[in-house]
């Protein structure tokens, strides 16, 4: 990465490329959808951090509102123990069994979290940003949304309406409350987006936001004085805030908001927002104009990931189809799991999940090309040379283009996950030189090789294996950010911690860089990297 401040003079830490989650609502448990976007943000910020830069990524749960509350008060607990339990038996946990390196966990019903959240409203209302008013209208529970008529679903009665995501009633409320003025900021959002073009990824993402905005904004209602379970506002305690306005500011105040000035600057604003595309207007619409009406800077992107659909339908609890990633990773293993959904989806499109889709990539793309070069380069070098690397001493053409192909693959990947977040795309390159080297052993037949015993044969047999090993070597750094056990399983067979030091500190900047395993080192076979899967099991 280029950097463009000197920071080391002034002592400050170089701005990092900080990444955020949605924060989930821990009503429930987790399942697919929620796991999606969390292991992309993993491996984007795996890659970044490869890339040798500065690094933060935030996860976190959404604690407060009526849905939280709701759900505790039908399990007959208090919404802070329902949220403790939930947050330490079910996310968190989830989160480790992904391989998931989050460098913060914020909850918003931390105290690091309330305080600066009240301090921030109050700021608004200080500046006349916040007025009293009264609201009624239709509200969807599970969006923790108002809703406009027209975008409603006909229920089962004249008078009932659905909502378009969670296909259930709307309520009806009405209530004064205090609003935040929205509608200003029309204006200046558009001319934001105008000015920033990049700001919100798809394509499809940004030309809705547009066309939302430019029909213009209402003004919103942040407060609501029917029940408790939130952030009291601190100039009219008798009202909480809306959970949303709550919410969005995790990612401020898990990077040091009003705490921690250095902190703080280092960290916002924020490289990417990650966030599915049902709650992209709250992060490309809501969010900005809460920081320009703050007077803060705008984070610099928001991608929306599209839905994990089954049968047709958003994966998720309320209908029922929301499937835990155990029930998946205890099948195929956790780095088959990372790696099927970003591969198999493109980033910002729906995806439909598929057991017989996902056993054919594993088989095919894991278990054969990618598994079998690595057990079988390994179990070459130990048949042929007693496990010890040989030196390429015989390097012509073809392993010239097998080096060209690393140099365009390491090129094309970190385009792709780097920068784009076109994950599908960047694995796709990856695996193509994975191809391409097994291309290269069928060509060079190294068991045909051995047999030469001449001077020149031996050459021959210590180029192709050592080829072949670099060439793994190199896979192994750019797998690293996607399936990170089993690179590091294949590091470790090819013994190169010891020469090249830990995986993670191996550069996407210098992996391309041909012949730096060196010879000598030792080659061992370890575990195969995907076994062979077992029957599928009876659901
Ligand atoms: N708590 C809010 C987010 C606040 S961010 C300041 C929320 N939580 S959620 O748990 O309902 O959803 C979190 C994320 O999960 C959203 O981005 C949503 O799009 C995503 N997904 C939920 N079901 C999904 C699929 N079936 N597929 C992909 N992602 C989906 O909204």
């Amino acid at each position: 990465m280029a950097a463009t401040e000197d920071h080391s003079t002034t002592g400050a830490r170089p701005p990092a490329y900080y990444v955020t989650t949605p924060i989930y609502y821990v009503n429930d448990r987790p399942h697919l959808g929620h796991a999606y976007t969390t292991v992309a943000g993993d491996v984007l910020t795996r890659w970044h951090r490869q890339r040798g830069e500065n690094v933060w990524y935030l996860t976190g749960t959404d604690e407060h509102g009526q849905k939280i509350l709701r759900t505790a008060d039908a399990h007959g607990v208090s919404p802070q123990e329902w949220c403790d339990k939930l947050v330490e038996e079910a996310w968190k946990p989830l989160w480790q069994h992904l391989d998931i390196a989050n460098d913060d966990f914020i909850r918003t019903t931390q105290q690091r979290h309330t305080d600066r959240v009240q301090e921030f409203v109050q700021d608004l209302h200080d500046k006349g940003e916040i007025y009293k008013g009264g609201y009624s209208g239709p509200y969807c529970v599970g969006c923790e949304e108002y809703k406009l008529p027209g975008e409603l679903l006909p229920g089962a009665t004249e008078d009932e309406k659905l909502c378009p995501i969670h296909k259930k009633p709307v309520e009806w409320l009405e209530e004064e409350n205090y609003f935040f003025r929205l509608s200003a900021y029309g204006p200046k959002l558009l001319e934001f987006y105008a000015a920033n073009p990049g700001f919100i990824a798809p394509a499809t993402a940004r030309n809705e936001v547009l066309r939302f905005v430019e029909q213009g904004l209402q003004d919103l209602s942040i407060s609501r004085s029917t029940f408790n379970w939130g952030v009291p506002l601190p100039w009219d305690e008798k009202h909480v805030l809306y959970v949303w306005v709550d919410a969005l500011q995790n990612y401020i105040t898990a990077a040091g908001y009003g705490a921690d000035p250095e902190r703080f600057a280092e960290l916002w604003p924020a490289s990417v927002h990650l966030v599915g595309k049902d709650i992209l207007r709250f992060h490309a619409v809501i969010w900005p104009a809460m920081l320009m009406a703050a007077g803060l800077p705008l984070p610099k992107r928001v991608v929306a990931n599209g839905w994990l659909m089954v049968g047709g339908e958003k994966m998720s609890k309320s209908n029922l189809t929301g499937i835990a990633p155990q029930d998946l990773t205890s099948h195929f293993g956790v780095d088959a799991y990372r790696y099927y959904f970003l591969r198999a989806i493109p980033f910002g499109t729906d995806g439909s999940f598929s057991w017989e889709d996902f056993t054919a990539r594993y088989t095919s793309e894991l278990a054969n090309d990618f598994g079998n070069l690595a057990s079988r380069v390994a179990a070459m070098v130990g048949k042929y040379h007693e496990g010890v690397l040989p030196a390429a001493t015989a390097a012509g053409d073809a392993e010239q283009a097998v080096a060209d192909g690393l140099t365009k693959a390491a090129g094309l990947a970190d385009l792709k996950i780097g920068e784009e977040l076109d994950f599908a795309a960047g694995i796709a390159a990856i695996f193509e030189f994975v191809k391409l080297v097994n291309g290269y052993l069928t060509e060079q037949e190294p068991w045909k090789v051995a047999k030469d015993t001449s001077e020149e044969g031996r050459a021959r047999l210590a180029t192709v294996l050592y080829t072949a090993a670099e060439a793994l070597r190199a896979t192994a750094v750019l797998l690293n950010p996607l399936m990170p056990g089993t690179a590091q399983k294949l590091w470790d067979s090819l013994g190169a911690e010891e020469p090249l030091g830990a995986l993670a500190a191996q550069t996407i900047g210098t992996v391309a860089d041909w012949g730096r395993l060196p010879a000598g080192v030792i080659v061992t076979k370890g575990d195969i990297l995907f076994p062979r899967l077992e029957e599928k099991p009876a659901s």
